[in-house]
């Protein structure tokens, strides 16, 4: 675990590990947890105790991601971060919103060069994840406030999260992307037919804040395939992992339940967004 990866989030000073904590050169310190994680994030950064996902949804991902379910994703994402990734130098990644941290530790096991961060405001994803791959710097965080030195980051994904364009801007080097996984208009349809009276079909969220901020589109993908899921148990999982646990009606809650197998169709949008036009 390489804790000078990350800053001090008070005052961007560096910081070296003491027993049990970290330290800034001014005096902040900061808990290094003994599962291998340390939490930068700061009182007045959380809107409450515990914020992001709860211990129960962290592991309802982590079976689900663990099913296999979501690997086509992984296996896109490695690609184009391999395709973007010298091979003379180090390549350092930040998953902003790691969650549980499946996609990182499938980058690890593609590439063990690769120099992963994970981070997420999460406490419950960050021991989650960390407790599988001491190898990863994980730290609980805000994208609203990376400890990250400027400037030092080549990619940065952002997978079904909270891109905060700002603060993204700031960790990368020049050349650096922003990888983004987001929802398209025919993801986990068939869920939702069973879920709603109507369907609402809207397409992945609007770049308009990023090209604000000076982000320019530079690939846009449609990643489609279709997986199987063959109980409660695996359909409550990914429920669980989607908005829709929180809007579903208890009408479509009662239609749900009676449902033991689902073919669902997965649609996403895969974009990578650079500072240049190169
Ligand atoms: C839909 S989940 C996606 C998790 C992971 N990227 C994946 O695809 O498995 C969104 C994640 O963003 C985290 N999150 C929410 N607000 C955040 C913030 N301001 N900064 C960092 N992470 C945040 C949540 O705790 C949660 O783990
Ligand atoms: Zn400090």
């Amino acid at each position: 675990m390489k804790w000078n990866q990350f800053i001090c989030p008070v005052d961007g000073q560096p910081i070296s590990q003491q027993v049990g904590s970290l330290r800034c050169d001014q005096g902040h310190t900061f808990d290094l947890a003994r599962e291998g994680y340390c939490n930068l994030l700061l009182v007045q950064q959380k809107a409450s105790h515990d914020p992001g996902d709860s211990h129960e949804m962290v592991m309802a991902r982590r079976r689900f991601l663990e099913a296999g379910f979501y690997l086509p994703i992984a296996q896109k994402i490695f690609n184009i971060a391999n395709s973007q990734s010298g091979s003379e130098r180090e390549f350092r990644i930040l998953d902003a919103g790691s969650g549980e941290g499946y996609y990182l530790r499938y980058l690890q096991s593609q590439n063990p060069v690769f120099e992963l961060i994970g981070i997420d405001i999460s406490k419950q994803a960050v021991k989650a994840a960390a407790k599988m791959s001491p190898l990863i710097s994980w730290a609980v965080a805000s994208n609203k406030q990376l400890p990250i030195d400027s400037g030092s980051v080549d990619l940065v994904l952002c997978m079904f999260g909270f891109p905060v364009w700002s603060s993204f801007s700031k960790v990368l080097n020049k050349a650096g992307h922003v990888l983004l996984v987001d929802a398209s208009e025919d993801h986990l349809i068939e869920l939702r037919e069973i879920i709603y009276p109507t369907v609402t079909k809207s397409g992945p969220p609007s770049m308009e804040s990023a090209f604000k901020s000076g982000y320019q589109l530079q690939s846009e993908e449609s990643l489609r395939f279709k997986i199987e899921l063959n109980s409660q148990a695996e359909i409550n999982d990914l429920l669980s992992m989607t908005p829709h646990v929180h809007r579903m009606t208890e009408e479509g809650k009662r239609r749900l339940a009676l449902v033991e197998k689902l073919q669902l169709t997965v649609d996403l949008s895969v974009r990578t967004l650079g500072l240049t036009s190169g």
